[in-house]
């Protein structure tokens, strides 16, 4: 039998998306049957870590409105026939983060994916269901086979991610904060660890798959979790993202005086937006569940497909 041919496909700032790669994979590259080609990707500008305050901020418009800066095309394989493509990804404002978007849209990034089994690796804080949604009808547009979805998140509170994602981001430390009031930010090692479940699983299944088998093989085996107070917040957030995101592209380049005036602004508004519209719809969420029951179910379903969450019917995991 003729090895299986994986190309994983990621790039990462503090290392959290490299790390879970790493776990993803290392089933995979042990396994006689499996040859891995691991392909960094390579902005052509490296993006700052920590980052400023501003620039932050002012990479949203152009992430929403995926105007990605460029990535180095030239370290990308021009071609080969991969029997399982693995992007790893991280969330940026509710979108795809600016490196998966540019590979997603360069020439190399578009063949390699074109037609292929794809796989979807994301590392976030953990709102991640709209950027998926983007995500999905770019592989759609490419006639890509969406066959698995892993999606590991920080398991603390909103509330304290709301503080120690940004802080992490913008001073580079991880914390805790707040003399420990605020845990540290980030997916937590024993889950990162964990993950090698998900490349023991592929690595099982895909030598014996036949090639036109684009069915999961991932169930079963907890690879998402849906937090369903967070479908609505996510959905009015981004549809405002999108607003805010056109108005500021309008109004001045990155980094423009006028931009950066208007991006105040939007700040503030963000801020407020998350700190009422986020409580009162998982209020209000919580109020209506008894009624909304059936509609829930449907769109966590929906949402956790084509994995599925941990408990969900996996017959396929042998
Ligand atoms: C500009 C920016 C925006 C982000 N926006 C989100 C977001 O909307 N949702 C989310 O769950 N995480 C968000 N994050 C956190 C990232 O998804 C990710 O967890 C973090 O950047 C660490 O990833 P890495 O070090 O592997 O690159 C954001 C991070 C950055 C830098």
């Amino acid at each position: 039998m003729t090895a299986k041919k994986v190309l994983a496909v990621g790039w990462s700032q503090t290392g959290q998306l490299d790390a879970l790669l790493d776990s993803v994979l290392a089933p995979l590259e042990q396994s006689s049957q499996i040859v891995v080609t691991r392909v960094p990707l390579r902005p052509v500008e490296p993006f700052p870590f920590p980052w400023s305050f501003w620039r932050f901020f002012d990479t949203f418009p152009e992430t929403v409105h995926e105007d990605p800066a460029p990535i180095d095309e030239s370290a990308l394989p021009e071609d080969g026939d991969y029997d399982l493509v693995i992007l790893a990804w991280q969330v940026w404002f509710l979108s795809p983060a600016m490196p998966i978007t540019a590979f997603l849209q360069s020439e190399r990034g578009r063949r390699l994916v074109r037609g292929r089994r794809v796989m979807t690796l994301i590392g976030c804080r953990n709102m991640w269901l709209m950027a998926q949604e983007t995500f999905k009808q770019r592989l759609r547009e490419l006639d890509a086979r969406l066959v698995d979805n892993v999606v590991l998140t920080d398991s603390s509170h909103s509330a304290a991610t709301f503080i120690s994602t940004p802080a992490w981001m913008l001073t580079g430390r991880r914390g805790p904060f707040l003399g420990g009031l605020v845990p540290a930010a980030g997916i937590e090692a024993g889950e990162i660890r964990a993950a090698s479940r998900f490349g023991e699983a592929i690595a099982r299944q895909l030598p014996e798959r036949a090639d036109d088998d684009d069915s999961p093989m991932l169930r079963g085996l907890g690879a998402v979790k849906i937090n369903e107070r967070l479908i609505a917040s996510e959905r009015i957030a981004h549809r405002s993202f999108r607003l805010w995101g056109a108005l500021l592209r309008r109004v001045g380049r990155p980094g423009s005086p006028q931009r950066r005036l208007v991006l105040a602004l939007y700040v503030v508004f963000l801020v407020t937006m998350i700190i009422t519209v986020v409580p009162v719809t998982a209020i209000i969420k919580r109020l209506i569940a008894p009624l909304m029951r059936g509609r829930t179910a449907r769109q966590r379903a929906y949402y956790a497909a084509p994995s599925g969450e941990a408990g969900e019917a996996g017959n396929n995991n042998t």
